[in-house]
């Protein structure tokens, strides 16, 4: 856990984020003890929250791999990207593509900080500020700019994010935005939670947490999150499966059934190509 008088500019000890309590149901170290608490009350009624986690970090690692070592894709965006600590996209895709790069895009000034210097003298890889309720800013910033080329096809990572994206702020039409401004061949890979046939009890701690954090908590139907894919191809999850979206667990799993978990079940994710 950080102490709380070393923190850099922008963090306030006094509010849990949605970065950093990330970080604590992984079991990192980035945490404070406002998210150590307010993780605990979801714990306390969601017991599977590490399965579903890390389920979903699964899913990330799975996708981004077969897209750099199955279809070629070079180039990663990975927008609300947490922490990259432990087996993150970069090392992901360069353990099968070294050439490859990766930026990183988040709005949490202590993720930030300590992505910066995790990072330092990694090659073809960036960590920037941004939100992804501003397209136009990220995909523009020069940093992102320099590591990706925009001619060649691009996997944008939305892992576990536009949850925390309302209805208001559209996230539908901010994913058409972002798919637009990529070439054909570019895929969209996004995960998100949800509340279908999960504990009523479990969706209510969950909120009660994030409707005191720095971001709300969005849970969404099946339907809604499909949506988010609307114009694109979905990728068969896995061997002999139909195209579609399906629980974090399954995708790429070499063995669907063993992979089904009951934190599995709390996320939602696809894979699709733009046509
Ligand atoms: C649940 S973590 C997911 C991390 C990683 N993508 C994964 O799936 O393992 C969500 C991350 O999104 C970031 N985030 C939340 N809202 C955001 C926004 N509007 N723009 C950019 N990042 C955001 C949070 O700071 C946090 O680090």
């Amino acid at each position: 856990m950080s102490e709380a008088q070393d923190l850099p500019p922008g963090v306030d000890p006094t509010v849990p984020s949605a970065g950093r309590l990330y970080d604590y149901y992984l079991g990192g170290t980035e945490y404070l003890e406002v998210d150590r608490l307010a993780g605990d009350k979801i714990f306390a009624t969601v017991p599977e929250l590490g399965d579903i986690v890390w389920s979903n970090r699964g899913f990330l690692q799975r996708a981004s791999k077969q897209l750099a070592a199955e279809v070629g894709i070079r180039q990663f965006i990975d927008i609300g990207a947490g922490l990259p600590t432990r087996n993150n996209t970069h090392e992901a895709v360069q353990s099968v593509a070294p050439d490859a790069s990766t930026v990183y895009v988040d709005n949490d000034p202590m993720i930030l900080a300590h992505a910066r210097s995790l990072l330092e003298g990694v090659d073809n890889t960036e960590f920037i500020t941004g939100d992804l309720r501003d397209p136009d800013s990220v995909l523009g910033n020069p940093e992102l700019r320099s590591l990706i080329n925009f001619d060649e096809p691009v996997a944008l990572m939305m892992a576990a994010v536009v949850h925390f994206v309302s209805d208001e702020a559209d996230p539908w039409g901010l994913m058409k935005q972002y798919m637009n401004a990529l070439t054909p061949g570019s895929y969209l890979c996004l995960s998100h939670i949800t509340s279908d046939n999960v504990p009523p009890e479990g969706v209510a701690a969950f909120l009660s947490v994030y409707n005191n954090a720095s971001e709300n908590l969005y849970f969404r139907r099946r339907q809604d999150v499909e949506r988010l894919f609307d114009g694109l191809e979905l990728l068969p999850p896995y061997d002999g499966a139909e195209p579609g979206v399906t629980f974090t667990g399954f995708w790429g799993a070499e063995d669907p059934e063993a992979a089904d978990s009951d934190g599995s079940r709390w996320g939602l994710c696809g894979v699709a190509r733009k046509p």
